[in-house]
């Protein structure tokens, strides 16, 4: 199986506060893992660090081929191979649906505005939204952005997409119809990383399972980990008490 995210020895801090304290993982093609801890842990920074939006101090980043540790990298071609949603949406309010995830696609890869339309709206029925092409972001609930916001990162055809607590923000229901979408697209074989509260959803879709505590991997496994979680530390974290 071909590694399309390697991660080895992965330190970085800021300032004085050290937040990834030797990090090494990988992930192979078509594998979704999941990555848990509480708050502070580590884990948005790691997934920053893996699209080049944070740089590490030290140890090494592989991406799609990629050496992230390289300062010749070339971000916009590692950019057009990994794909990056937040929380937060960030889509543009004066745009519509379909203006907004023809943006990338026309300008970065300057492609055809026919091409881009017709890769939005293949991607828009991915995210099961076809019909609000037109529509503006205002119009949508909070889910249908955030689907909105995938559909948009589909657009580039990245090779590895990467999730940071993407139903954070959304009420049960709304997460609900997100994560069918993280689920399809698993299913449909894209590399995933997906940094997520949900334990449950994890524990179904995710190959492998890292419990981030304190800057370090600290407990690996598959779902079942979390029904049998090995260190205090986890187990804690399982019970709420962190
Ligand atoms: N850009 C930044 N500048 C300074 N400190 C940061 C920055 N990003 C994250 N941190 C700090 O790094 C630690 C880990 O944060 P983060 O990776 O966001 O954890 P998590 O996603 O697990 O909650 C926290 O102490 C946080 O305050
Ligand atoms: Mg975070």
């Amino acid at each position: 199986m071909s590694t399309v995210v390697e991660l080895k020895d992965v330190h970085k801090r800021f300032g004085s506060n050290a937040v990834l304290k030797g990090v090494s993982f990988s992930i192979a093609k078509g594998q979704v893992t999941a990555i848990i801890g509480r708050s502070g842990s580590g884990k948005s920074t790691a997934l920053r660090c893996m699209d080049r939006l944070e740089v590490i101090d030290s140890g090494s980043i592989n991406v799609c081929g990629h050496a992230l540790h390289d300062p010749q990298i070339d971000l916009r071609v590692l950019r057009q191979d990994v794909g990056i949603v937040f929380q937060s949406y960030n889509l543009f309010p004066h745009l519509t649906v379909e203006e907004n995830i023809m943006l990338a696609p026309t300008v970065v890869k300057k492609m055809r505005r026919a091409d881009a339309h017709a890769i939005a709206m293949r991607t828009l029925t991915q995210v099961g939204l076809a019909d609000k092409a037109k529509s503006y972001p205002e119009q949508l609930s909070g889910g249908q952005q955030q689907r909105v916001a995938i559909a948009r990162s589909l657009a580039m055809e990245p090779k590895v997409m990467l999730f940071d607590e993407v139903t954070s923000a959304l009420d049960p229901q709304l997460t609900g119809e997100v994560l069918r979408v993280i689920e399809k697209l698993a299913a449909d074989g894209m590399t995933m990383v997906l940094v997520t509260h949900e334990m449950e959803f994890a524990s179904k879709v995710a190959d492998t399972i890292i419990f981030m505590h304190e800057g370090r991997v600290w407990e690996t496994g598959t779902g079942d980990m979390l029904r049998h979680p090995q260190t205090e530390e986890l187990q804690a974290f399982l019970a709420g008490g962190l």
